[in-house]
């Protein structure tokens, strides 16, 4: 079984010559399947520790490793390709491309793993459409709604079938229903095809559907 593990895990950034330590000592492991929530008041560290969790930023200290394999000793290329074919990432600010499609922006994933085909096409029609965005596929980004941006990123982030789905805020900017809606998307999705959910989120409805909550404060997760 896949396994995520960090291994205590600090972060610190310097700011005008001061120290701000955010995260400290983070212990955690993850395994397929699991549905984990990360809460914490704006700044605690959650975007922070999820970036590095997803092998997207350093830690200071501490390691991260995907199946026994230790990020800090792989190559730029190594890691790469391990995120690419396991991790998938919706960011708190959705990150779609905005001179390319929807449809493009989806495709991605596959385009930076030379998976995309015939086949792969076909997959991401039927995740479109299960993300209910399929007829917005060749419209550019500025013109979807809040929540059919968050349902392209979903599908984006989903495109080479991740074993472990990293999601930053994703009911953030929602109103109650679109946040519902993505809600239960990702948890079918998580059911159906044993991928692990690693959420950050302030949403108290959307925490409740998780094995797992923890909570971040200064520094420390409990
Ligand atoms: N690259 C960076 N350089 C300097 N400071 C940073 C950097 N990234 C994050 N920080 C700081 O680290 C702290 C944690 O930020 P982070 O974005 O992880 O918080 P968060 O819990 O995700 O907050 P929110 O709920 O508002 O999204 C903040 O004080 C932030 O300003
Ligand atoms: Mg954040």
């Amino acid at each position: 079984m896949n396994k995520l593990y960090c291994n205590k895990i600090s972060k610190s950034f310097v700011i005008n010559k001061d120290k701000l330590n955010v995260l400290s000592n983070i212990t955690l492991e993850i395994s397929e399947s699991e549905k984990i929530a990360i809460s914490g008041k704006s700044g605690a560290g959650k975007s922070t520790l999820l970036h590095i969790m997803a092998g997207l930023d350093n830690p200071t200290a501490g390691h991260i490793s995907f199946n026994d394999k230790n990020f800090s000793k792989l190559s730029r290329n190594a890691l790469s390709k391990i995120r690419l074919l396991n991790f998938g990432f919706v960011y708190q600010f959705h990150h779609l491309l905005e001179d390319l499609t929807i449809e493009e922006n989806i495709s991605l994933p596959a385009f930076l793993n030379n998976s995309f085909n015939k086949e792969k096409k076909h997959q991401i029609d039927l995740l479109m459409k299960e993300l209910n965005i399929y007829d917005r596929k060749k419209h550019l980004p500025w013109k979807l709604s809040g929540g059919e941006k968050q349902r392209a990123a979903i599908a984006r982030a989903l495109t080479n079938k991740p074993k472990f789905l990293f999601l930053d805020e994703p009911t953030g900017n929602l109103d109650d229903e679109n946040a519902l809606i993505i809600q239960n998307i990702l948890i079918k999705l998580s059911d159906e095809y044993g991928i692990a959910l690693i959420t950050a989120t302030h949403d108290n409805e959307f925490i409740k559907v998780f094995n797992k909550v923890y909570k971040l404060k200064d520094g420390k997760l409990s």
